[in-house]
Parts: C-alpha cells; sequence; structure tokens
C-alpha cells in the first residue's frame, strides 16, 4: 500500500493559514470561519490541535515538513469529541488521517477518556467510511445539525 511518512506534532498559531488551505481544499465541505480557527487554536485548556507533516518521502509533498492534514478535538478526562478533521485533497487515501486519528486516540487515552465522539453529514460516506474503518459506529441523528447547506449529522462513538 502506497502511505505518506508524516511526524504528527500539535500545531502552532503559524499553522493556521496551511490548516485553513487544506479545509478549503474540500469544496464540498462546509467551512468554518477564519475567526473560530482563531478561537480555537489559540484556546489553551481543552481543545488540541495537530498537524501531519510530511517527512519528504511523498514526491507529491514537494518538501520535507509541508502539513498536508490536521485534526481538532476537545478532550476531557471522560470523552475526546472530534471537531474537524482533514487531509489535504491531493494526499488523501494515503494513511495521513489514519496517523492522525491515531494521535487524538493515544491523547485521549493517556487524558483517561472512555470514548470518542463526532458528527458527521450524513453524505460524507468517504469521512463514515473512514471513521468505521476505525470502529466508529453509527450511535444517533442529529437533525439539520449543519448548515450551508442544511443537513442532518450521525453521531458516531467509539469506545477506548
Ligand atoms: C476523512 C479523511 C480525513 C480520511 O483521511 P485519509 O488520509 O484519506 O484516510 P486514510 O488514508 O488514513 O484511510 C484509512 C482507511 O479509512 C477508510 N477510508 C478512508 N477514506 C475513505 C473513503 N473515501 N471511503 C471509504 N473508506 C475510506 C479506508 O478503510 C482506509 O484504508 P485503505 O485506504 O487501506 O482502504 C479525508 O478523506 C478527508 O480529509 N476528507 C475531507 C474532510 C472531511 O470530510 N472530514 C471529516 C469531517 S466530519
Amino acid at each position: 500500500m502506497k502511505t505518506s511518512s508524516v511526524t504528527v506534532r500539535f500545531a502552532d498559531k503559524k499553522d493556521m493559514e496551511r490548516i485553513i488551505e487544506i479545509e478549503r481544499s474540500w469544496v464540498h465541505l462546509s467551512h468554518w470561519s477564519v475567526d473560530a480557527y482563531r478561537r480555537l487554536l489559540n484556546e489553551s485548556s481543552l481543545t488540541v490541535s495537530l498537524v501531519a507533516e510530511s517527512d519528504g518521502f511523498d514526491p507529491g509533498a514537494r518538501q520535507s515538513g509541508r502539513i498536508v492534514g490536521f485534526v481538532i478535538f476537545h478532550a476531557t478526562e471522560s470523552t475526546a469529541e472530534i471537531y474537524n478533521i482533514a487531509v489535504e485533497r491531493g494526499h488523501a487515501r494515503l494513511g495521513v488521517g489514519s496517523a492522525l486519528m491515531r494521535s487524538v486516540i493515544d491523547l485521549s487515552l493517556d487524558n483517561g477518556a472512555r470514548k470518542v465522539t463526532l458528527e458527521v453529514r450524513k453524505s460524507n460516506t468517504g469521512a463514515i467510511g473512514f471513521y468505521q474503518a476505525f470502529g466508529f459506529a453509527i450511535t444517533g441523528e442529529r437533525r439539520r445539525y449543519y448548515s450551508n447547506p442544511v443537513e442532518d449529522a450521525f453521531l458516531m462513538e467509539r469506545d477506548l
């Protein structure tokens, strides 16, 4: 299997522009505002932001150290909630999302969390497939959870 070699590290304020660029590379998704990202990246306590940097073995990454994915999640002592995860479109299906998800799980376990939860658009079959590959199950629905366009969400959970 072709995989992208990445290092996952905590995000820095200076990574915000790149994080937004990656999120915007998925045109069909509803996008967060720059202010929302700024708030989350500056929030020190319970919100954790991680980025995946290419180690340079993937020719598509063009340069070593280029950020090719990110995840933002909320970590309490009982539950971790994934707010957003995205991999640069050109790097999808190369294992970058898996590296980020493994880090979420490891950090959540370290924090004492017993489960990871998230919401996902019902139409986002790619992301649902990704979460299912990680053992997440659909445990509920949230009516009209998303705007722009309005859509229901599936609630998904995975025990740790
Ligand atoms: C969802 C996302 C983060 C997955 O990241 P990724 O780096 O492509 O995922 P990986 O390469 O680590 O995939 C791991 C496994 O998940 C499953 N998977 C990943 N993408 C999938 C897809 N589009 N359809 C079905 N299964 C998928 C597969 O089992 C895959 O293993 P395989 O490639 O050996 O078959 C990425 O597709 C993405 O950024 N999507 C757009 C943003 C988004 O929708 N985020 C979710 C918001 S709720």
